[in-house]
């Protein structure tokens, strides 16, 4: 398994964000620290919530469109950000058989990533399966390139990063596209806010555990002593951002110590910190954001119910 992302750099940043977030005016925490083990094994939980209707619709869309998708790259790597467990991706593999020589599952969670990674190569021997631990907001230009790449970003997980970093990600994967390439992302679209609270919500408190992870995390590496139990899990729809919000809300006044940081951190009662945005997208917005990185959108597919969408989009 290649390692652009060491165990030093990942401290070193988790120090960084921590100490960033938790002195900052309201609080925030990023999501990528959802994602330890633990945290991935929550993750793949959501997917198969009831409430949670985005895996299912983009895997609705991959069933329908895998072969076309196959036919219009005739890629032979799949390097693919944000991998996880790759479920959905064994679709792709399986359509693109004919021309695909390799497989680059590319996520921070590593152990989580070499399991997946695994059981993908078990299943298909004729294929290179070569995963990689990076950060897909900084390890962009270490990845492979050339060799008529497909690079699939799937899950709407492009909808985790602010329209300020979705502009710098997809200029810098733009950047090291060539002309055989094409990006393949997958997002969600807006809908009833109803529908997008519940399925940030769910009934029987998956994505609660999964928010308060990050307070896990936090813990063990950075010898803090937050208390999970004292933070509740919040989702709420910001219209004006058109995304979903996720927020951990302290139930009390409280003082955390975070060792690691030699730092003491106040939350008030009812104080919210965020640790997500979920951005939903309207195709003008994603058709204006991919022409501005320099992505011309080629195809965009949704399912039967129009809740998801997948584009094809190359260099413009
Ligand atoms: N693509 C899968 C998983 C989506 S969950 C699906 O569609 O179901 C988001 C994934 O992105 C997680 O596996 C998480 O570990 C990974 N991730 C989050 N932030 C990342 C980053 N900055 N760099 C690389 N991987 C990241
Ligand atoms: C990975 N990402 C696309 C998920 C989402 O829907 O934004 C993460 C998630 N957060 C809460 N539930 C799922």
């Amino acid at each position: 398994m290649d390692r652009f992302l060491t165990a030093d750099d990942l401290a070193k940043t988790l120090r960084r964000d921590v100490r960033d977030g938790l002195t900052a005016d309201p609080k925030t925490l990023p999501p990528k620290w959802f994602y330890d083990e633990r945290g991935s094994v929550l993750f793949e939980e959501i997917t198969a919530l009831e409430e949670y209707y985005p895996t299912r619709r983009e895997r609705e869309i991959l069933t329908a469109r895998a072969a076309e998708i196959a036919a219009l790259t005739g890629a032979r790597t799949l390097l693919e950000l944000g991998a996880g467990s790759g479920e959905k991706t064994r679709l792709l593999l399986d359509a693109l058989g004919g021309t695909l020589r390799s497989y680059v599952p590319v996520d921070v969670s590593g152990d989580f990533l070499s399991g997946a990674a695994a059981a993908i190569a078990a299943d298909h021997p004729g294929i290179t399966v070569r995963p990689v631990v990076a950060d897909y907001e900084q390890h962009l230009h270490l990845l492979p390139t050339g060799d008529r790449r497909l690079v699939a970003f799937l899950g709407g997980t492009i909808g985790n990063m602010a329209p300020a970093e979705r502009a710098g990600f997809l200029g810098g994967l733009r950047a090291t596209m060539g002309e055989g390439d094409a990006l393949l992302l997958g997002a969600d679209l807006v809908k009833d806010p109803a529908r997008l609270v519940r399925a940030y919500d769910d009934a029987a408190g998956v994505t609660a555990e999964f928010n308060r992870n990050v307070l896990h995390v936090v813990n063990r590496e950075l010898a803090a002593d937050f208390d999970p139990g004292a933070f509740e899990h919040v989702a709420a729809w910001n219209a004006a951002e058109e995304w979903i919000e996720m927020r951990l809300r302290s139930t009390r006044d409280q003082t955390v110590r975070i060792g690691g940081l030699d730092l003491a951190v106040e939350f008030a009662a009812g104080e919210e910190t965020r640790t997500e945005i979920s951005a939903k997208f309207r195709r003008e917005r994603l058709e204006r954001e991919m022409a501005a990185a320099g992505l011309a959108l080629a195809e965009m597919w949704t399912d039967a119910a129009g809740d998801f969408s997948l584009c094809l989009a190359r260099p413009a």
